[in-house]
């Protein structure tokens, strides 16, 4: 008789109910990743309030493996990791969060196949015929997220997954919890992801705005895989890029641009940076942050430090969808090269108890309306609810009370990544009404969906009372 053991086909780790939040070492210092990096950015994370909101784990990308030994098993790099991979494991993990206890989490990484993807000033051996060995190791090492890479491994379909599958039952056999993270750079994991890994990348680095909007496009035709236990992943954010990184430009930098000739372009605005973020937590993507907190610009630590839109990514409804929906808008990528990029997108994602944000980003070249029309937002909307009490997350203000049907208006958001993100939640009838929205400064005496001219948000209408005629 032939009976498939339950570990072959799916992953039973009870990881990953929401996407995970934390910090990876890649943008931040490519393979130049040090023990002395990572405590510094895990204190970094606690001191600066990040940890206490969710950002918790502390992964280490590739450049801690030196070698394997004679029976094959791992061997760290005892120059940039003196106390070894489960000291520091150890040492994350005592680390205190005040009012959380010691909630931090630790990361490694590996590779599918025979090394891993390698620098200009760096080379190791991949996990290709070590699965079972690789995975005890850093199960004894500590680690609570492993993120295999698919370098120098086959790109075949079916023996890429089972590859995977490989892995995620090694991981399953060393009893302890392992949050399994594949990095394959396609879309097409995605199908699958769910029964190997809690989140799979699914497209290549998103060092970039480019490469980042390229990736939000092929995630708005994903959302259907995404789901608790399992993400997809767009990649890391990096904020700008500079300032926390480069050697040239910040002595507490990682590495020197001109040895990793793959960061030329690790680049980001600041507006780009919280455009990516609203979209990142839309689409309930991990949040992992690549880069050093106490080092990043004021705006760019405002942008992650900002609770309610971390809440938009880990709040899901009942029953889905999980992943936010591209409402209005097509194609976001903005072509860096050529210049071009048509983009001007609507995001929504369902929050629980009828609750909506949404997210507008203008990714054209010109300052731009943006309007989530009256079937835009009646599909966010639920017709038998009246009123909603709207709330702009970057402003972190109260705009009102909006009445259903609606036209939202965003008016004048910043070209190549402007972002404006709202929440919506379902009045209570036992609210009081809101007034405000009909006389606030901004929004008084104006005529239904035009916008204050200097305002950010249009549209405040209550719709028409039916009159009753009298007999
Ligand atoms: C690939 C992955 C990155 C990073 C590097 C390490 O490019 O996609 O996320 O892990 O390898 O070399």
């Amino acid at each position: 008789m032939l009976a498939l053991a339950p570990s072959a086909l799916s992953l039973h780790n009870g990881l990953g109910a929401t996407p995970p939040l934390g910090y990876c070492s890649w943008n931040d210092c490519a393979s130049e990743v040090t023990e002395q990096r990572i405590k510094r950015v895990t204190r970094a994370l606690i001191d600066t309030g990040l940890a206490a909101k969710g950002f918790r784990h502390v992964n280490v990308d590739e450049g801690w493996l030196a070698s394997r030994d004679a029976a094959g098993a791992m061997v760290a790099d005892r120059v940039k990791f003196p106390s070894g991979m489960r000291a520091l494991g150890d040492w994350v993990h005592a680390q205190e969060v005040p009012g959380h206890g010691r909630v931090m989490k630790y990361g490694l990484y590996t590779s599918r196949g025979t090394c891993q993807c390698s620098t200009k000033l760096y080379q190791a051996p991949g996990s290709a015929g070590h699965v079972m060995r690789d995975a005890a190791w850093m199960a004894a090492a500590g680690a609570d997220f492993v993120k295999e890479d698919s370098c120098c491994g086959s790109q075949q379909h079916d023996v890429a997954l089972r590859e995977y599958a490989e892995m995620r039952d090694a991981l399953n056999a060393t009893g302890r919890p392992i949050f399994f993270s594949l990095c394959g750079w396609n879309s097409w994991y995605a199908e699958r992801g769910a029964q190997l890994g809690n989140s799979w990348r699914i497209a290549l680095d998103g060092t970039n705005w480019g490469a980042l909007s390229g990736s939000v496009n092929r995630n708005a035709r994903l959302g259907r895989f995404a789901q608790p236990g399992a993400w997809n992943d767009p990649d890391l954010l990096q904020g700008t890029g500079i300032g926390s990184n480069d050697k040239a430009t910040n002595p507490n930098g990682c590495f020197d641009k001109s040895q990793i000739p793959q960061s030329w372009n690790w680049y980001l605005s600041e507006r780009q940076s919280r455009a990516q973020f609203s979209l990142w937590a839309v689409m309930s993507s991990p949040l992992l942050i690549s880069a050093d907190p106490s080092q990043v610009t004021p705006h760019v630590l405002e942008t992650w430090s900002n609770e309610e839109v971390v809440a938009v990514n880990q709040e899901l409804r009942r029953g889905g969808p999980y992943q936010g929906l591209r409402l209005t808008g097509g194609d976001l990528h903005w072509d860096p090269v050529q210049g071009r990029g048509s983009g001007i997108n609507v995001w929504g994602k369902p929050l629980p108890k009828g609750a909506w944000a949404l997210v507008f980003v203008n990714n054209g070249p010109n300052v731009s309306d943006i309007v989530c029309d009256k079937r835009c937002y009646q599909s966010v909307a639920d017709p038998t609810h009246r009123s909603y009490n709207v709330r702009d997350l970057w402003a972190r203000r109260n705009v009102g009370t909006f009445y259903t049907p609606q036209t939202l208006l965003a008016k004048a958001v910043e070209p190549h990544g402007g972002v404006a993100m709202l929440r919506l939640e379902q009045r209570h009838t036992s609210d009081p009404v809101s007034r405000r929205a009909w006389t606030s400064d901004a929004f008084k005496r104006l005529p239904c969906h035009v916008a204050h001219p200097t305002g950010e948000w249009g549209g405040l209408c209550r719709p028409r009372k039916s009159r009753r005629h009298k007999g």
